[in-house]
């Protein structure tokens, strides 16, 4: 039987769902991404490099029996998944015969990006043609690999399809799969997160895919049934685009922590907004999202902080994504660390989340380096 394990976004992406995803997956058999698009920038560091998978999931490489799977609840644009393999390619990890596409997930055409680009407003889309192919997908005009393969036109995304089969890649579905990733463990790495969710997250300000565990069940791993789901979360919040963002600060206190945690887009480049960690927003992500453990990140941000803010509540509890539009958040200090390596100064932090959410902390991360991720 197969054991199975899915690591998601807890907030509004950028959690550092990357870096964890990829210290996991020495230890896994398969790195499933089950949702998104190119909307998706997972920053992982290999041997001191900075990478940033867009598509492709962020398995380690070097584990040279582990593979990477694409599923049919992704959206994806065949030109920049070229792209990415080619980097594979040209680092001669071997690496492209082990990375399998299911040719149900939809594409994402040159005209969505368009799209996207021409009706972007407040949202603050990606521009990478997201909302425009789920909206075809929904409408049910849109296109699957599946149907670009067999068009009987040489259209450009057959060009890719070969070129990458050339390269090793293979084009097989989840069923397909089924009767190998059985007997194999399965990591599930969601993009975005439950905030975002089409469903669940603080609409209209989300992305189209689903987030939550509700998103490897859409995308034909029914069967697979993860046991564990960590949420992973920052030990502060950030956000891209508009939308209520509860916990956000300004001015210099804002710049400070923008510039401290690097919080720049690793897609767009955009300054991201910050904020102190959002309890609230957190407990109803693990409500909605199905997680059961948590991953906190970036501890190594605050160090030297004296004290740090913590929302508690808001002056109701957020049981409807539309609650967080006008919550007004309650905070708490809780003494700050001097040293993110020394887990006694960050027990009384810790022992918040994990007293407002209900979730076992499993695991938390305090640097780039695969070493700074420890469990709890
Ligand atoms: P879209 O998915 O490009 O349509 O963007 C919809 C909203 O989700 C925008 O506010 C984006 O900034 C946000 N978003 C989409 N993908 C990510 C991500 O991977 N990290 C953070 N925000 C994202
Ligand atoms: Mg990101």
């Amino acid at each position: 039987m197969s054991y199975a394990v899915a690591v998601l976004g807890a907030m509004w992406g950028d959690e550092g769902k990357g870096h964890i995803t990829h210290h996991l997956s020495k230890t896994f058999d398969w790195v499933i991404r089950f949702n998104g698009g190119a909307n998706a920038g997972h920053t992982i560091y290999r041997d001191g490099v900075k990478y940033v998978h867009n598509l492709m999931p962020s398995f380690d490489w070097r584990k040279t029996d582990l593979k990477a799977f694409l599923g049919s609840g992704m959206v994806i644009d065949l030109e920049q998944l070229h792209k990415e393999v080619s980097l594979l390619w040209s680092h001669n990890t071997g690496y492209p015969s082990r990375v399998y596409v299911d040719p149900d997930a939809f594409v994402v055409l040159p005209e969505h990006k368009e799209e996207d680009k021409a009706s972007n407003g407040h949202i603050g889309s990606t521009n990478r043609g997201i909302g425009p192919a789920y909206t075809a997908r929904t409408a049910r005009r849109g296109l699957r690999i599946r149907d670009r393969m067999r068009d009987a036109d040489n259209n450009r995304d057959q060009h890719f399809i070969k070129e990458m089969q050339r390269m090793g890649v293979h084009f097989k579905s989840a069923l397909e799969m089924r009767r190998e990733m059985e007997s194999a463990s399965l990591l599930f790495e969601g993009a975005q997160g439950v905030l975002l969710d089409i469903n669940h997250g603080i609409y209209p300000y989300v992305s189209c895919s689903d987030a939550t565990i509700g998103g490897i069940y859409a995308s034909g791993f029914a069967w697979a049934r993860p046991e564990k789901v960590y949420g992973v979360a920052k030990c502060y919040t950030t956000k891209v685009g508009e939308g209520p963002f509860p916990t956000e600060i300004h001015g210099k206190e804002a710049d400070e922590l923008r510039q401290r945690g690097n919080e720049f887009g690793a897609t767009t480049g955009r300054p991201r907004r910050v904020g102190w960690l959002d309890l609230p927003a957190l407990d109803y992500a693990c409500q909605k999202g199905g997680i059961t453990h948590l991953i906190l990140t970036k501890f190594d941000i605050l160090d030297g902080m004296d004290r740090v803010k913590v929302c508690v509540a808001y002056d109701k509890p957020p049981v409807s994504s539309s609650d967080f539009f006008d919550a007004v958040p309650q905070y708490i200090t809780v003494p700050g660390w001097e040293d993110s390596k020394d887990h006694d100064q960050l027990a009384p932090f810790v022992r918040q989340v994990e007293r407002l959410t209900r979730c076992h902390v499993s695991y938390i991360s305090a640097g780039t380096d695969t070493k700074d991720i420890v469990s709890w």
